[in-house]
């Protein structure tokens, strides 16, 4: 049990700009911290031209690359860290598919979206992703590490 604590993820989850001016946050944060998820850091940030292409170097040459970070930018996002067991790939369960046409009902973007251009949320693809994508957006000192009370009630 102790160790299965120790070892388990953390995933970068954001809350894009138009989930933000939607009023979406609340119901996002709602949706992991019922699944029994930590939440492990949150802020409200409006992330700069450099801090996106960073963040989506990947995609550098992808056709919809420059409508992509002028969305991102556009307001603020609220960038968290959660935790917990298989948080990575569970976070993108609860997220959806990334295009929201094909994501199912009961997934944040299943509920609330229909084009992939806007589709609210933001979840690392992979821990190794994640890793970088938590000290991009993240000051170590930003991470809290904190025992969940109920955490014995979920595992
Ligand atoms: S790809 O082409 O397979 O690498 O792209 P994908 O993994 O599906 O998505 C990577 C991120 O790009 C966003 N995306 C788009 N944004 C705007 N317009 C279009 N057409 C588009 N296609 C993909 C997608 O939402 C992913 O961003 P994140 O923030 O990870 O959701």
């Amino acid at each position: 049990h102790e160790q299965e604590i120790m070892s388990s993820e953390q995933t970068f989850i954001a809350v894009k700009p138009d989930g933000v001016q939607r009023g979406l946050v609340g119901d996002i944060i709602s949706r992991f911290e019922k699944r029994g998820y930590k939440l492990a850091a949150i802020k409200l940030v409006t992330a700069s031209k450099e801090h996106l292409e960073k963040h989506y170097a990947d995609l550098k040459e992808k056709p919809f690359f420059p409508g992509l970070i002028a969305y991102m930018g556009s307001g603020p996002i609220c960038a968290m860290v959660w935790e917990g067991r298989d948080a990575v790939k569970t976070g993108r369960v609860i997220l959806g598919a990334t295009n929201p046409l094909a994501s199912t009902p009961g997934t944040i973007r299943g509920d609330y979206a229909i084009d992939v251009g806007r589709n609210v949320c933001h979840g690392s693809d992979a821990v190794e992703s994640a890793q970088k994508e938590i000290a991009l957006w993240f000051d170590k000192s930003e991470i809290n590490t904190w025992k969940q009370a109920s955490h014995d009630w979920v595992y």
